[in-house]
């Protein structure tokens, strides 16, 4: 059982108990969504790692045609249990393991704050999977906590560095913007936006 598995598993039906999750779509991608995505109806959209599917129920309200996979299957069976008339397309799946249907196929998509938890040697494996699922012509958002290039990591989360971003250009997309904001918590974020 991995790590993020044990903890869903652990809080039973208390789901504030799981530190990351606002229980509601992540205000920096609504503001985003409202500011930019273009209104495709019907089009493709892939949640990364979705946890408890609140980001995926964004993008299926905005009219999207939603996937959204998370490797921890206690997440998963909240987003069903959550979402009883949803029609996001829940699955549990690794990133590192990604259908082969999935390349290049989604106009958006989502990614909040899993690069930060996938340790730093497997991190270009982890965004070459991400990379892979942007269509020609899509969009991907990437929202995770910063650090300084220089600035080595310690503990879990381990913050994100532009360098580590870097990694999408090697993957054959092309940056649109990547912007530091102040965070939720107040912790310093990257948010960036991709095209292929
Ligand atoms: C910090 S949580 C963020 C969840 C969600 N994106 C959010 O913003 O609430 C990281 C998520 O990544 C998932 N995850 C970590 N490694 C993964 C992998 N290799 N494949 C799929 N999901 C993974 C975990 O199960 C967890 O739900």
């Amino acid at each position: 059982m991995n790590d993020f598995e044990q903890l869903y598993a652990s809080v039973g039906d208390d789901l504030s108990q799981v530190p990351w999750a606002g229980l509601t779509s992540h205000p920096r991608l609504v503001e985003w969504l409202d500011a930019h995505a273009p209104a495709r109806a019907g089009r493709p959209a892939l949640v990364i790692a979705c946890g408890l599917g609140d980001d995926a129920e964004e993008l299926a309200r905005r009219g999207y045609a939603v996937t959204a996979f998370d490797y921890a299957p206690t997440a998963i069976s909240w987003c069903h249990k959550r979402f009883t008339s949803s029609t996001v397309g829940y699955q549990v799946a690794d990133l590192f393991a990604l259908p082969d249907e999935w390349k290049q196929r989604f106009d958006l998509v989502v990614e909040i704050n899993t690069i930060q938890s996938i340790a730093l040697e497997q991190r270009p494996n982890a965004i070459g999977a991400i990379a892979s699922t942007v269509a020609e012509g899509g969009e991907l958002y990437v929202y995770c906590l910063h650090r300084d290039d220089a600035v080595p990591v310690e503990n879990r989360p381990w913050p994100v560095s532009r360098a580590d971003l870097a990694a999408f250009g090697e993957n054959g997309l092309r940056e649109l913007s990547l912007d530091e904001l102040v965070g939720l918590s107040g912790k310093p974020v990257l948010q960036g936006v991709y095209t292929r």
